[in-house]
C-alpha cells in the first residue's frame, strides 16, 4: 500500500496522470486557486463542458475530461467550507475523496492527483484535511486494487509536512530511499 500513496509537491495542472481532482465550487463554473489553475490549463471547453453539468452539491463530484490539460480526467470535487467543524465538514470532507475515487474506478481510471481540498479559500483546517484524506485514500484503495497510485500533491512544504505526518501516523509513510517492492 505505502507505494500506492505518495506526496508531492508542486502544480497539479502539470501531473501526468490519468485524472486529476479539482476543488471546485458547487457552481463548477471556475474560481481562484487549484480551479482557476486548471480552468486556465485546460483551456475554454472545460468550462464549456461544466455548464452542461448543472452545478455539484458540497461532498459531492462530477467528472469531465481534461482538454489540453496532460491528463485525461478532471473530477470536480466540492468541500465544504470550514465554519468550526460543527456543521459535518468532517464528513463532507471525506465525501469528497470518496466521491472522487468511485468515480475513478467507474471511468478506468489508474492514476489520480488530488489537492488539499477545502485548505485554502475554504479554510479548512490542513492537518485535519490531511488525515482525512489519508484515511479516506488507504481505505478505497484496499477494497479497489485497480487503482494503481494516488498522488498527493501539496502546493507548499507546510502541506507536504501534514501529508507525510498523516501518512506516518498510518504507518504508510515510505522511506525517502525507498525502492518500490
Ligand atoms: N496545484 C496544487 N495545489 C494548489 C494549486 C495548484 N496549482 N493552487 C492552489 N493549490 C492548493 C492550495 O494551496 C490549497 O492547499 O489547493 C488547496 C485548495 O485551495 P483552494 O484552491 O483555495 O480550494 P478550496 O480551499 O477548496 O476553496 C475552493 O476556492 O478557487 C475557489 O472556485 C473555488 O470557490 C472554490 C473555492
Amino acid at each position: 500500500m505505502k507505494d500506492r500513496i505518495e506526496v508531492v509537491v508542486g502544480d497539479i495542472t502539470q501531473m501526468q496522470v490519468d485524472a486529476i481532482v479539482n476543488a471546485a465550487n458547487t457552481s463548477l463554473l471556475g474560481g481562484g486557486g487549484v480551479d482557476g489553475a486548471i480552468h486556465r490549463a485546460a483551456g475554454p471547453e472545460l468550462k464549456e463542458e461544466c455548464r452542461k453539468l448543472g452545478g455539484c452539491p458540497t461532498g459531492e463530484a462530477k467528472i469531465t475530461r481534461g482538454y489540453r490539460l496532460p491528463c485525461r480526467w478532471v473530477i470536480h470535487a466540492v468541500g465544504p467550507v470550514w465554519h468550526g467543524g460543527t456543521q459535518g465538514e468532517e464528513e463532507l470532507l471525506a465525501s469528497c475523496y470518496r466521491r472522487a475515487l468511485e468515480l475513478a474506478e467507474e471511468h478506468g481510471v489508474r492514476s489520480i492527483a488530488f489537492p488539499a481540498i477545502s485548505t485554502g479559500a475554504y479554510r479548512f483546517p490542513k492537518d485535519r484535511a490531511a488525515r482525512i484524506a489519508v484515511r479516506e485514500i488507504r481505505c478505497f484503495l484496499e477494497a479497489h486494487p485497480t487503482i494503481e497510485k494516488v498522488f498527493l500533491v501539496a502546493f507548499d512544504e507546510e502541506m507536504r509536512g501534514f501529508y507525510e505526518k498523516a501518512l506516518e501516523d498510518e504507518g504508510l509513510l515510505r522511506a525517502k530511499n525507498d525502492r518500490d517492492t
